[in-house]
């Protein structure tokens, strides 16, 4: 029996309805375990630009700041405006993540053998495909300055900046590392060392780290190859570490293997510790959603599967983690399907349907 406090930052579009049943089975496993789980809800977002003039309120990051962990769902969704700017709703993540000093974003692909039918590639394809994308989530272009549109009489242009230092490098990739050794060993280092100066850096600094870790083995590859190869022979990662963009879009690739883009989980990580665990902010890889938003056609797994994560890795409870991810599998096994992963003439299973399966299989 524990007493954990965590933030709940639902956002925009389907996050709330997908943070909704997140929230349900978290308080399953705390009636289950006996657990005090104290869940403090604040805006993010656009519903926060409106209602308090900024992304995220510097009130809201100290709520952050005082919890074991923050429960994210998805920002944005108003249209493509300056990220940089405390009135765009991604400026929220962007916040967190780097004043939270979140560095490691853990992206687990562990496709369900019963949502084979799902994915659009073959099922022989996908058998056996465990991987672990370990995305840098503090640098890079997303931060880079300057970066901005220059308009002119002639025209104008637009400059991004991508900055990687040495120490940013290092610890992202031994964070790898260290995951591969629990794992079977194996890193796949992603870059674009062929034309970037940064992937020359991240390759350089990489093949040092490797030297640390002899029973680890380690390769290279161009993000382009790496792309295909995520397609072509996904079993054959075990982790893929890479910085902050590629992650991103690799991911979003990879969530193909798992069936749908809605069963996809992270956590973001940093070095600093609460009293049970690691700190970090959890939140599915999709996004608003704003086509099927309110229509209860999300699919709450990515969100419960990261509420999993948060249970594991902030408030040390492998055993009710393990607990939520069994209670997933059964329910996609069982043959309950959101629209997303269901098959052509089926009657999809409702956002609040799929909760309250998986909320019953963790409450028996
Ligand atoms: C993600 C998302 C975000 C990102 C967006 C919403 C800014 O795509 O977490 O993958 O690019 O990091
Ligand atoms: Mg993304």
């Amino acid at each position: 029996m524990g007493s954990y406090t965590i933030a709940v930052l639902a956002g925009d579009g389907i996050g709330p309805e997908v943070t909704a049943e997140a929230v349900r089975v978290l308080r399953a496993v705390a009636r289950r375990f006996g657990h005090k789980l104290t869940l403090r809800e604040a805006l993010v977002g656009q519903a926060a630009i409106v209602a308090e003039g900024a992304a995220i309120s510097d009130a809201t990051m100290e709520l952050c700041q005082r919890s074991d962990a923050i429960l994210f769902g998805a920002v944005g969704g108003a249209g493509v405006g300056d990220p940089n700017s405390k009135v765009q709703p991604e400026f929220a993540l962007f916040r967190l993540r780097k004043e939270l000093a979140l560095f490691a974003n853990l992206r687990p692909v562990h496709p369900l053998p019963a949502l084979a039918a799902a994915s659009a590639l073959k099922r022989e394809v996908l058998r056996g495909v465990d991987l672990l994308v370990v995305r840098e989530l503090t640098g890079g272009l997303y931060y880079g300055r300057p970066s901005e549109i220059r308009d002119s009489p002639d025209g104008a242009s637009a400059v991004d900046t991508m900055v990687y230092t040495e120490a940013e490098i290092e610890r992202i990739v031994r964070y790898a590392f260290e995951l591969a050794r629990g794992r079977r060993k194996r890193v796949t280092s992603v870059d674009k060392a062929n034309v970037l100066s940064c992937s020359r850096l991240w390759r350089r600094v990489a093949d040092r780290v490797a030297g640390d870790y002899p029973d680890v083995a380690m390769n290279h590859l161009l993000v382009d190859a790496c792309s295909m190869a995520l397609i072509r022979n996904p079993r054959d990662f075990d982790v893929i570490v890479t910085e902050n963009m590629f992650g991103d879009i690799l991911t979003d690739e990879a969530s193909m293997l798992a069936g749908s883009l809605g069963m996809l989980p992270s956590a973001s990580l940093g070095t600093r510790q609460t009293a049970h665990g690691q700190f970090g902010l959890y939140e599915p890889i999709h996004g608003t959603a704003p086509d099927i938003t309110g229509q209860g056609k999300a699919n709450p797994l990515a969100s419960i599967l990261s509420a999993a994560m948060l249970l594991r890795h902030s408030l040390g409870l492998a055993r009710e983690a393990d607990l939520v991810e069994r209670a997933v599998r059964e329910t996609v096994a069982a043959g309950y399907r959101t629209a997303d992963i269901s098959r052509k003439g089926e009657q999809p299973t409702s956002t609040r349907a799929m909760g309250d399966q998986v909320v019953s299989r963790v409450a028996a």
